[in-house]
């Protein structure tokens, strides 16, 4: 008999990897493997080609009548680096200690999955579902979902809905069931340093020209003031500060700051000054190295002037902000603030609008009902500061509200080595879409 694990470690075994180019043919693969799931469960599927990676968009069969849910997800993963520090092979998938570790095992293959076999359970058990059921499942949100905004308003008329459920999100502690009702946006933008023509010897021109790597670390460090807080003139303009409800309820919640000093093991938390953690995190923007570097990274030493150094850097953002504008203040700043003997370029990446919903609309109590259901606690309200950029395209393009119910555990190690979802969480999710459908056709 076919488990519901032996389906997720097919879809986990698919290195689907979006943002390299090597990976682009299993990608594609990963999306067809979706389609014949979704026809051996009865469903129409197809894969819609875009300029990137393929969009997997399956319904099942119209029943007149019914409300439609529509039930979104990603099958793209982000990369593995730094590998060496996986216990397993991330793309060889392994249950230990109750955890299933894979790279996309909570983000974001096991999440959807689990609606995936909720619907197909339903239909094995009742023969029929009580609400119609869209599936789109795309290859882009780790690189920001640039093809599935035209893809959703070219093709809105055979998407009507009357919500959207999007399990790709957290539990506020484990096993806990939790509804997110705002998430962070952002905006990526890299920025290189250039110096000389070519890698240079550092004894024979070392002190005659402005090395990138020192510009480079210069400049970073004009981002933010020796207190956390970002210092690009404007950043902080339109952050809408967050209501007295949400300050009080956050403070109930059942997590602490030991346990953010837990899960992260850094030595000490830092941020904003004047803030508490959640708030810092959930509403507050912030300005992130996501990677850096320049010159020699081999073992030993080399004495070279870097030709360039580089910065990735992603701002989480918050309502109200304006991710373009944000770009072009942080892109000013770092022009104004080049540090001599270089050039400083700055590229744009991708955006996503901070998102932020009424939780407590009718469709949102029938997925706290469903949360209630499945995990036998009244669900904790809560903001994410991660960032799922279709989010607010959703309300605008299709009118409907978006419900979303996280099953990534705290220590999930979403986008870093270890990543893992409990067997458990997995089990509860196929459960919650059963229960989710069920309360959204009330
Ligand atoms: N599942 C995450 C979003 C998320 C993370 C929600 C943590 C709640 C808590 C999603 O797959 C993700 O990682 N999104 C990216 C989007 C970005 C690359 C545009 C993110 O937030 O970094
Ligand atoms: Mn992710």
């Amino acid at each position: 008999m076919r488990t519901p694990i032996d389906d997720l470690f097919e879809f986990l075994r698919f290195p689907s990897v979006s943002t390299e180019p090597a990976h682009q043919r299993d990608v594609a693969a990963c999306a067809d493997w979706l389609v014949r799931k979704f026809h051996s469960m009865g469903l129409a599927a197809e894969t819609h080609a875009t300029p990137g990676h393929p969009i997997v968009v399956a319904r099942s069969a119209a029943q007149p009548g019914k409300r439609t849910v529509l039930i979104y997800g990603h099958y793209d993963v982000q990369p593995v680096d730094p590998v060496a520090e996986w216990t397993h092979p991330p793309f060889e998938p392994v249950v230990v200690d109750g955890r299933i570790f894979a790279r996309g095992s909570t983000d974001n293959k096991g999440q959807i999955l689990a609606h995936i076999l909720g619907v197909e359970a339903t239909l094995q058990e009742s023969g029929e579902l009580p609400v119609n059921v869209i599936f789109v499942v795309e290859g882009e949100e780790e690189i920001g979902s640039n093809n599935l905004e035209p893809f959703l308003k070219a093709h809105s008329a055979e998407l009507v809905c009357d919500a959207v459920a999007i399990s790709d999100t957290g539990m506020i502690a484990p096993g806990y069931p939790t509804f997110t009702y705002g998430l962070r946006g952002i905006t990526a933008l890299e920025v290189r340093v250039k110096g000389p023509a070519t890698d240079l010897h550092s004894g024979n021109f070392g002190g005659a020209v402005a090395n990138p790597a020192t510009a480079l670390a210069r400049l970073v460090a004009t981002l933010h003031d020796a207190d956390g807080r970002v210092a690009v003139e404007g950043f902080y303009d339109d952050v809408a500060l967050p209501a007295d409800w949400e300050l009080e309820a956050w403070k109930k919640l059942p997590v602490q700051d030991a346990d953010f000093l837990a899960l992260t093991g850094a030595p000490e938390l830092f941020g904003e000054a004047g803030f508490s953690t959640l708030e810092r995190l959930w509403s507050r923007p912030t300005v992130e190295v996501n990677g850096i570097g320049g010159g020699f990274q081999g073992e030993g030493s080399k004495t070279v002037i870097p030709r360039e150094a580089f910065v990735k850097l992603t701002c989480r953002l918050v309502p109200h902000q304006d991710p373009e504008k944000i770009e072009s203040l942080v892109r000013r700043h770092l022009e104004s603030h080049a540090p001599r003997g270089v050039k400083v370029v700055v590229e744009g990446g991708h955006y996503a609008q901070p998102f932020l919903v009424d939780p407590l609309t009718p469709f949102g109590m029938a997925a706290q009902r469903a949360l209630h259901r499945t995990f036998g606690e009244i669900p904790a309200m809560i903001r994410e500061g991660g960032s799922i950029p279709i989010t607010r395209v959703f309300t605008e393009v299709l009118n409907a509200p978006v419900l979303m119910l996280g099953l990534a555990d705290p220590d999930c190690r979403a986008h870093a080595p270890d990543e893992n979802l409990p067997v458990a969480n997995f089990e509860n999710g196929i459960r919650l879409n059963q229960l989710l459908l069920e309360e959204l056709a009330k």
